[in-house]
């Protein structure tokens, strides 16, 4: 089932609707969990606990500085704070057929985020794991696979992950640990359980034809701290985006359709100060935003680029792209402003279209700025606006391949097009006024020229 479906995704992107894809949730009873995920994730100074290691991590199976293979195996634990394996120091444990049982509260929420205490599986300090044809499933709030520390690598592949309770990560790598995946469907039901997660400082996540669906808010199928890369993966979270990217991190997705149902397709925001170098691309991909306002792309306190490759932008908000003046807070839900830190800077976007044909509008709060670059075949329509009250900074530039339909009058800081005539363009009786004295704009001349479709290039006044 799985594999045709996505061979569908690279072949024919739009029937894959038509097809059924099956997760976790669809067998287990999600009837049993729901006090579990009712459970909200607390992140304040007492819930959080410190930012340090406070305790060994406890596993009910440890493996120091040793080897092993576990095969057709259950092995489980009930207690708070306590993984089921804990894999360290060096070790190389691998485990097939294994079914990994985990209930159990986390303390500290900080000790699960930033070194994996009550995760199913803790991997840690140069250890590697290979794990396949297993299932794990954690209840009451806890990680699946959490791979910590600089060498730490697990390969995990044909595996089932299902997690009732808030902060379950399925696959979480941080302190440079790396997690590939290949051939695993998850199903969260708790907030704040992104399938594929990095924490600080970095995790590095390779995942290949997968499946992952989550349902709380906060629970995103990525979320990059470090680098994802992604080849071949369904995702649909209903109560988050596709991605979230805190800081100057990168996701790079290739065949993957992403649905989401909360603030954007992607969110790329720095929690702390504005990060430059945040970089996000998709190529032969869908990324899909059902309700009403959600942008397909947005940005706020970072500086990033981005890449749009044979990709389909499908929103319902017909809005491709949010720079804003923002971030989103520790509860995921909404998005904030200076009234909450006035320390929140604007976002600074770069996006280049290649081989796409997109619909819809970017729009720019408070002080932001979009390039926005068509290339390679590309046909946009749609415009660019100011949201609110301020200022915003937009540069479009058009190669002679591809084409641009306006919908409303634009104003631009600099427009630049490979056809000096202008004939990529479908004015339908719209207006660019662009900006006489940017560098970018000594081509026009400061002259006023028509445009097909009767609107005008002019200079503004
Ligand atoms: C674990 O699996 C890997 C990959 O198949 C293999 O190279 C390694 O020797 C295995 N380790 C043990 C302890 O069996
Ligand atoms: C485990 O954590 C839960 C939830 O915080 C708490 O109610 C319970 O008392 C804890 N159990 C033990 C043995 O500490
Ligand atoms: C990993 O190494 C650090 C630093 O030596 C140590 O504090 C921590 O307890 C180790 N973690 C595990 C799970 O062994
Ligand atoms: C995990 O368990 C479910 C329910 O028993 C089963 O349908 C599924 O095949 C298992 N997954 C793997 C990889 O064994
Ligand atoms: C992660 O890598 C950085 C940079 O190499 C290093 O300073 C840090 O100690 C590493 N952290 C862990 C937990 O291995
Ligand atoms: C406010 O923003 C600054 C820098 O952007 C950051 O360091 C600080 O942690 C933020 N404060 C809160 C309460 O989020
Ligand atoms: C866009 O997404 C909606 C909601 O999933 C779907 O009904 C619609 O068919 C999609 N449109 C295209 C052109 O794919
Ligand atoms: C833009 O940011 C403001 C806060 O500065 C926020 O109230 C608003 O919801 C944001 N809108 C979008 C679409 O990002
Ligand atoms: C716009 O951003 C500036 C800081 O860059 C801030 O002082 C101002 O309040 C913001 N305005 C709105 C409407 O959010």
């Amino acid at each position: 089932m799985t594999f045709k479906s996505l061979l569908l995704l690279s072949l024919v992107p739009l029937a894959l609707g038509s097809v059924s894809i099956l997760d976790p949730s669809n067998y287990v009873d999600l009837s049993a969990d729901v006090d579990d995920n009712a459970l909200l994730a607390d992140y304040t100074t007492d819930g959080g606990g410190p930012m340090y290691l406070i305790d060994n991590i406890a596993g009910r199976y440890t493996y120091r500085d040793t080897d092993a293979e576990l095969d057709h195996e259950t092995l489980s634990v009930d207690a708070n704070d306590t993984s089921v394996l804990l894999i360290t120091e060096g070790s190389n444990v691998n485990l097939s057929h294994v079914d990994v049982v985990k209930h159990g509260y986390s303390t500290w929420l900080n000790q699960a985020s930033f070194f994996g205490t009550n995760a199913a599986l803790n991997i840690a300090n140069g250890s590697t794991s290979h794990i396949t044809d297993s299932n794990i499933t954690t209840h009451n709030g806890a990680a699946g696979i959490f791979a910590y520390g600089t060498g730490t690598t697990v390969h995990v592949s044909n595996t089932d992950f299902y997690s009732s309770g808030p902060v379950s990560h399925a696959m979480y790598a941080a302190g440079n640990g790396t997690i590939y995946a290949s051939n695993v469907r998850s199903y969260a039901g708790g907030n704040r359980c992104s399938t594929f997660s990095g924490d600080s400082p970095a995790g590095y996540i390779y995942v290949t034809d997968s499946i992952s669906h989550t349902s709380g808010i906060g629970s995103a199928t990525f979320y990059a701290l470090g680098e994802i890369h992604a080849n071949n993966v369904v995702g649909h979270s209903e109560n988050a985006p596709g991605l979230f990217s805190d800081g100057a991190q990168k996701a790079v997705f290739e065949n993957v359709d992403l649905t989401a149902g909360l603030l954007a397709g992607t969110v790329m925001f720095s929690s702390s100060v504005r990060r430059t170098g945040a970089s996000l691309s998709f190529t032969n991909s869908r990324l899909t935003t059902l309700k009403e306002h959600m942008p397909a792309l947005w940005f706020g306190n970072v500086i990033a680029k981005a890449s749009i490759i044979a990709t389909e932008l499908n929103t319902t908000s017909g809005i491709l792209l949010v720079a804003n003046t923002s971030q989103v807070t520790q509860a995921f839900n909404y998005f904030a402003g200076v009234e909450e830190n006035s320390s929140i800077q604007p976002a600074e976007v770069s996006v280049t279209i290649a081989e796409s044909t997109l619909q819809g509008d970017i729009v720019a709060y408070n002080g932001s700025s979009i390039a926005w670059s068509l290339t390679d075949h590309s046909t946009w329509t749609g415009s660019s606006y100011l949201e609110g009250s301020g200022s915003a900074t937009f540069s479009i530039s058009v190669d002679d391949t591809s084409t641009w339909t306006l919908t409303r009058d634009v104003t631009v800081d600099a427009f630049t097009n490979a056809d000096p005539g202008n004939k990529n363009i479908r004015s339908k009786g719209f207006n660019i006024h662009y900006n006489p004295s940017a560098p970018k704009n000594t081509w026009l001349k400061s002259k006023t020229v028509t445009l097909p479709g009767g609107g005008k290039l002019r200079p503004r006044s």
